[in-house]
């Protein structure tokens, strides 16, 4: 009896001699003098195809397999042999072959072997079907493995946050609301929109972070994470925002800012160590063909300590550099990607942690420094993609938390439950969101984030 098996477990050579089943997509098929032909076959299990044997002698062969193109769907019933070739360890010598789907070649859009990734954005749909797409799937699934592996074996418990939520955590503005009021015909009552009609009698939102819910539960479980979906309506085109993105988020309560720096670099240290160990043959593609330097990179991340400097300094080191930026740097004002990437890229060459923010630039729930100006906030700054990690220290006293929202203008009948947490019992706590998406894009070399997610969501965007 043949077993069923995937393509990847069929290139082992332990599978030598094994009778077996694979199905999947044809890549290529070419025909040999000889009175067979060699299909390529692939399906998804891994980077690599595997070339399967169809002799002349096939019932089928002149009435299908000699019209297999790029595309076809096909279930195999072979041997698995030794190969002769020096590319592959085996090959399948096919019994029996059965055409699942055809792909007309006039009409099948990946035809041509390159396509630009512009292209293939318009085809998200069949995008997974190529090398690069096939190869970011499996890294964004490790990478995925690795952080769950992560949290648990540091005992932080895995916690579900609400992706509805009516508070605006980073209080940026920046929310997808969610209604069922007919737009077209919005109820007012004394010119404003009427909210008691609403779903849940009052607006709420896609969350942009589930910090703050982490938060109440860190209050009570000690360590905890969340990893799931987070949205924000910024109308940023850049290469480096989606709408859509995946994050995670642990917090932990009994912790000030230098664990949550440790933890930080921990973390990334460990994705990276997996993605090395996991992925050779993924990885090893990226290096070729998008960033010959990705490996390099994070074998050189994993084995330095990354740098940490105080935002001040930060200011001082890029006031003192020899580089023209287009935003002169300034105390008081943001980094721009700019500042970021020259102080990752060249002045430190590695990771860099800049801690310690002038509160004003920053959200409320952050822990004000003694010196009243700055905060206890963090971000991790990785070479070609600048933040990969926010977070900080967060405000326990509840004096200092109400007037920070004072400053910033927030309605603290909308945060009062955030603010018991503070009333009672509180306890200094802290955390920090990593965005996946920016992760693989430093993982990979890849250079804009519409290409490490499945189906993007941007401006203008969301076809899929
Ligand atoms: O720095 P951010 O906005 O921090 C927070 O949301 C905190 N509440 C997290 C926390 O402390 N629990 O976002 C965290 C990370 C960024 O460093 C970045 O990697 C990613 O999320 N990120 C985005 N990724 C893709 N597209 C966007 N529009 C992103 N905005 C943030
Ligand atoms: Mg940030």
């Amino acid at each position: 009896m043949a077993d069923k098996v995937t393509v990847a477990v069929a290139r082992k050579p332990e599978a030598i001699g094994r009778e077996v089943i694979l199905q999947g997509w044809v890549r290529t098929r070419r025909d040999s003098k000889g009175g067979f032909s060699f299909i390529e076959l692939n399906d998804g299990s891994c980077l690599g195809n595997i070339q399967i044997i169809a002799d002349q002698s096939l019932p089928n062969y002149e009435t299908e397999i000699r019209h297999l193109g790029t595309g076809c769907s096909i279930r195999v019933e072979g041997v698995v042999k030794a190969s002769p070739g020096t590319k592959q360890p085996t090959e399948v010598e096919a019994r029996q072959i059965q055409v699942l789907g055809w792909a007309d070649p006039e009409t099948y859009p990946l035809q041509k072997k390159h396509h630009s990734f512009e292209f293939l954005r318009t085809i998200a749909h069949l995008r997974s079907r190529t090398n690069t797409f096939g190869a970011m799937a499996r890294v964004r699934n490790c990478v995925s493995m690795a952080i769950h592996e992560f949290f648990q074996s540091e005992g932080f418990l895995y916690v579900h946050t609400p992706i509805i939520t009516p508070s605006d955590c980073e209080g940026a503005g920046a929310l997808f609301q969610v209604t069922t009021l007919n737009l077209a015909a919005v109820p007012k009552r004394d010119g404003v929109v009427d909210y008691s009609q609403d779903f849940f009698q009052r607006p709420t939102y896609l969350t942009v972070s589930g910090q703050l819910e982490a938060e109440a539960l860190a209050c009570g479980l000690g360590k905890v994470y969340t990893f799931g979906p987070t949205f924000r309506a910024e109308n940023s085109n850049t290469t480096r925002h989606l709408a859509e993105f995946w994050m995670v988020e642990p917090e932990a309560a009994f912790f000030e800012l230098e664990d949550n720096m440790d933890l930080a670099e921990r973390f990334l240290k460990h994705i990276f160590r997996r993605v090395l160990e996991r992925c050779e043959e993924d990885m090893r593609f990226f290096q070729e063909r998008i960033d010959p330097q990705c490996i390099e990179n994070l074998t050189h991340v994993i084995e330095q300590p990354f740098e940490r400097i105080s935002y001040t300094e930060a200011i001082e080191i890029l006031s003192r550099a020899d580089k023209e930026f287009e935003f002169p740097p300034a105390w008081g004002k943001d980094l721009q990607s700019e500042h970021e990437r020259y102080l990752t890229e060249e002045y430190c060459r590695k990771p860099v942690i800049v801690f310690d923010y002038p509160k004003t630039i920053k959200p409320f729930y952050m822990r004000v420094n003694d010196d009243g100006r700055t905060v206890r906030a963090m971000d991790v700054l990785v070479p070609k993609v600048g933040e990969i990690i926010g977070g900080s220290q967060r405000e326990e006293r509840l004096d200092v938390l109400l007037e920070r929202m004072a400053e910033q203008g927030l309605k603290t009948e909308n945060y009062w439950w955030y603010l018991e947490l503070r009333r009672f019992g509180t306890v200094p706590h802290s955390g920090f969101g990593l965005g996946l998406e920016r992760t693989l894009q430093f993982v990979t070399g890849m250079g804009n984030i519409r290409d490490v997610i499945p189906f993007p969501r941007t401006p203008g965007n969301a076809e899929f």
